[in-house]
């Protein structure tokens, strides 16, 4: 059977001409929680967004469940990197949850008592019920982080890709979010998520991408976390 849930196939990615993701081939194991891993600018945010299809490569495929198509986007709860969203825009904490429930709906039906109870409930995972009513831009970075996990729970998709979650967060959300994530590992989910932080690698993730332009070294923690592939990441550039 194919635990590869999803594949990249010699993907490359550019922005004015100039390679910011080249020959990267990766699969992406069922109901692993595998950390993508490397320096500034080494293409990790590109990647992502490129499994989402919010960019266009110059080459290369990806794979979603054995589909090309735009519908296998369904199957992924995406959470962008921090400074990608504007939580300037007013709306409260429960609307941000529910737009999880769209993907099943479509953006023109309003959401019904049904998705409003399973918003409540991915609310209360997170422990922000109480924020339900709150604007969004009154939250604190930790509380925003929550926010969105609980709109990718609400989606209830069984992939979830999440760029630098843990990004400049207080250390209570990040045990809550990383406690989050192992149960919803135990329920069958799949997570691919940028980590910024080597000395947690070991202990958050059970597979690693270790990246820099092309893939330096995946699989496995056991296997693929050694000195001489970190160095290797952080030292050269992948491309050439
Ligand atoms: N919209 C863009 N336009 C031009 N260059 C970009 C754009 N986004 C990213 N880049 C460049 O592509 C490279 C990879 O960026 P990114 O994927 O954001 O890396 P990472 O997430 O690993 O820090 C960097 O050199 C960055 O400057
Ligand atoms: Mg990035």
């Amino acid at each position: 059977m194919d635990k590869d849930i999803i594949k990249v196939n010699d993907l490359i990615v550019a922005y004015d001409d100039e390679p910011a993701i080249w020959h990267l081939n990766m699969a992406l194991q069922e109901n692993s929680i595998t950390a993508i891993v490397g320096p500034n600018g080494a293409g990790k945010s590109t990647l992502i967004k490129s499994i989402m299809q919010l960019i266009k490569p110059v080459s290369g495929e990806v794979w979603i469940k054995g589909s090309k198509s735009r519908k296998a986007l369904k199957e992924i709860a995406y959470v962008p990197q921090k400074g990608e969203v504007n939580w300037d825009f007013p709306t409260t904490v429960l609307d941000v949850v529910m737009m999880g429930r769209y993907v099943h709906k479509g953006w023109l039906k309003r959401p019904n008592k049904k998705d409003r109870e399973i918003a409540m409930s991915a609310l209360r995972v997170m422990k922000m019920e109480a924020f339900r009513n709150r604007q969004i831009s009154e939250l604190s970075g930790g509380q925003r982080q929550r926010v969105f996990l609980a709109r990718a729970i609400c989606q209830n998709a069984g992939i979830y890709i999440m760029d630098e979650p843990l990004q400049g967060i207080d250390i209570t959300t990040e045990k809550l979010i990383i406690d989050t994530i192992k149960s919803l590992q135990q329920e069958g989910k799949t997570f691919l998520i940028v980590h910024h932080n080597l000395d947690t690698v070991e202990e958050y993730f059970d597979h690693a991408v270790i990246m820099n332009k092309t893939v330096i070294a995946a699989g496995g923690i056991g296997d693929v976390w050694t000195k001489e592939n970190i160095d290797k990441a952080y030292t050269e550039t992948g491309a050439g």
